[in-house]
C-alpha cells in the first residue's frame, strides 16, 4: 500500500492540472451514511418514493418527512474529515484546481476548497417552487411540513432529485475541469450514477492518469483507474498529501 501511495503521489507531484471527483463515501467519515451499499441510505427507503421529482411534486410534505428534514439535521452537524483536509492540503500545493462533488453536504466548502462544482445541488438552501426565491434550509427544518415561503409556495431543497437534469453551471464547469485535467482523483463514489459517472471515463479518454480512493472496488476499478487505491478515504487521502507535499514537480 505504501508504495503504491508513492507511485500515486508521484503523479499527482508531476501534474499539471489535478481535478477530484468525489461522492458520498468521502463524507462516511464524517458520519453522513452513503447511498449504497451497507448501511446506505437506498437500503432503508427507495429512492424513486422518496427522492424522485414527481414523488417531491405529488406529496411534498412526505418526502420533506421522510428525508429533506432527517437530512437536513445530519448535514447541519456534520464536520470535514481527513479526506476533506487532504484536498484542500493537495489545493494549496497548488495542485488540485477544482472538485467536482455529487456530495449536498457542502463539506468540501467547510474544509476549506476554493473551487467546488455542487454536480447534484446543494443542501444549504431551499427555494420556493412559485417565486424561486432561496432562503437557508435551516429555517426549515422545525414547523410545519411541507415548509413555504412568505409568499405561499412550498419550498424545496436545491439538490438534484432523481428524473431532474444537471444544474447546467456546473454541468459545463464539470466538463472544463475533465476536458483540461491530466490527473482525476475519484474519491469515494460507487460510480454508478450518470452523467457523474461518465467524467473519469472522459478524463481517461483525453489521457488523465486515473486515481481511485475507495473501500471497495468499483465499474472503474479494473477498467478506468490506472491506481485502485483500497481504504477509508480519510487515511489515504492524508497519506496522498503528505507524500505529494514531500516531492517535487518532476515526481523525485
Ligand atoms: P454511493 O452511496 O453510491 O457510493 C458510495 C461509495 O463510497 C461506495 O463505492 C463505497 O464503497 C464508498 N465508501 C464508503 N465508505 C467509504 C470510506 N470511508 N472511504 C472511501 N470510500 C467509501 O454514493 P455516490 O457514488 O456519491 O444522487 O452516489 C451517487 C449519487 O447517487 C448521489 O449523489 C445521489 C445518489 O442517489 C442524487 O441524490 C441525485
Amino acid at each position: 500500500m505504501e508504495a503504491l501511495i508513492q507511485q500515486a503521489a508521484k503523479e499527482i507531484a508531476r501534474a499539471r492540472n489535478v481535478v477530484a471527483l468525489t461522492g458520498a463515501g468521502i463524507s462516511v467519515e464524517s458520519g453522513i451514511p452513503p447511498f449504497r451499499g451497507k448501511g446506505g441510505l437506498w437500503e432503508k427507503i427507495d429512492p424513486m418514493e422518496v427522492a424522485h421529482i414527481d414523488a417531491f411534486l405529488e406529496d411534498p410534505a412526505r418526502v420533506w418527512l421522510l428525508l429533506i428534514q432527517d437530512m437536513g439535521h445530519l448535514l447541519a452537524s456534520a464536520q470535514p474529515n481527513d479526506a476533506h483536509h487532504g484536498l484542500v492540503a493537495l489545493e494549496k500545493q497548488g495542485r488540485l484546481t477544482s472538485i467536482i462533488t455529487q456530495n449536498v453536504d457542502g463539506l468540501h466548502q467547510a474544509a476549506g476548497s476554493s473551487r467546488v462544482v455542487e454536480f447534484h445541488g446543494s443542501f444549504a438552501t431551499v427555494s420556493c417552487l412559485k417565486c424561486h426565491t432561496k432562503q437557508p434550509i435551516k429555517n426549515c427544518l422545525t414547523g410545519e411540513l411541507p415548509p413555504l415561503c412568505d409568499c405561499g409556495g412550498v419550498l424545496r431543497p436545491d439538490c438534484v432529485f432523481f428524473g431532474e437534469m444537471i444544474p447546467m453551471n456546473a454541468f459545463h464547469a464539470a466538463q472544463a475541469a475533465v476536458a483540461t485535467c491530466d490527473v482525476m482523483l475519484v474519491v469515494g463514489t460507487s460510480a454508478t450514477v450518470q452523467p457523474a459517472a461518465q467524467m473519469p471515463v472522459m478524463a481517461k479518454q483525453n489521457g488523465a492518469v486515473i486515481i481511485e480512493v475507495n473501500l471497495d472496488s468499483t465499474p472503474l476499478s479494473h477498467s478506468i483507474s490506472d491506481y485502485m487505491i483500497k481504504g477509508p478515504a480519510g487515511n489515504s487521502m492524508r497519506q496522498l498529501a503528505t507524500a505529494a507535499n514531500e516531492m517535487r514537480s518532476d515526481g523525485s
